[in-house]
């Protein structure tokens, strides 16, 4: 299926999307990150822009070329993504979170190359942000859409992550299977919001996957006003 289409039904809103991976440094030359390429966000971000939105793409560290006409707000670390998504997000009505944060960074950053010694190294990390978790406690929150990269018992956990986060929806993303989540082109999810109401949808590009995303938000907020 495709869309040959695209009303700008989105002209009135101001969407935030974050993507890619964070990159959590150890030493000038090495990091710990994630297989995320970025291309679910910057999907997201193509899509939007072509229904009429003002766009702000947060991105983590990609190769991937930004789509035209969008702010964009290239940043590293979690820490970096949280400070710029809670200074661009009072200007935003949607908020959707496709970025791969990295849950833990090193505890200390070396500023020089870390020299090999022993048998064995230990490399202590700590907890970054939830950067969702922050926007789903805010007062005047916008709409929130976060991801569930999963392996195992995708609907039980993306309901948690819904719940916990106090999220609107949530796109449950089962990244074992073929064809779906890091790094391909396709993707296959369950989409699920905060009303109960729950779809599975079968693979598809990310491309429209992005569309239907967007779809089903506009529909939830209508249902909502
Ligand atoms: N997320 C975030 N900040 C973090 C970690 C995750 O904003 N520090 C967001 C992601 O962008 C995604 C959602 O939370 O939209 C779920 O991310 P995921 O990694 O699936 O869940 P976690 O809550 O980190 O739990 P876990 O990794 O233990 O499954
Ligand atoms: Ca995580």
């Amino acid at each position: 299926a495709c869309r040959l289409v695209t009303p700008p039904d989105l002209s009135a809103e101001t969407i935030l999307i974050t993507a890619g991976p964070t990159r959590e440094e150890l030493d000038p030359v090495r990091y710990l990150t994630n297989h995320s390429s970025g291309r679910m966000g910057y999907e997201l971000a193509r899509a939007a822009r072509n229904r009429g939105a003002r766009v702000v793409l947060v991105s983590g560290p990609t190769d991937l070329p930004p789509p035209a006409g969008v702010s964009l707000f290239r940043v590293t670390t979690a820490q970096q993504m949280r400070d710029t998504v809670l200074e661009q997000v009072a200007s935003c009505s949607i908020v959707i979170k496709a970025a791969a944060v990295a849950d833990y960074r090193p505890m200390l950053r070396s500023g020089e190359k870390l020299k090999k010694h022993e048998h064995r190294l230990t490399i202590e990390l700590e907890k970054n942000p939830d950067i969702l978790a922050e926007l789903g406690a805010l007062q005047n929150r916008p709409f929130l859409v976060g991801f569930a990269a999963e392996t195992t018992d995708l609907r039980t956990h993306a309901l948690a992550k819904l719940q916990a986060k106090n999220l609107d929806m949530i796109v449950a993303n089962d990244v074992s299977q073929v064809g779906a989540g890091f790094n391909v082109a396709t993707n296959i999810v369950r989409l699920i919001r905060r009303d109960g109401h729950e779809e599975q949808l079968e693979l598809m590009s990310k491309e429209l996957l992005a569309h239907i995303i967007l779809d089903r938000i506009q529909e939830s907020r209508q249902r909502a006003v």
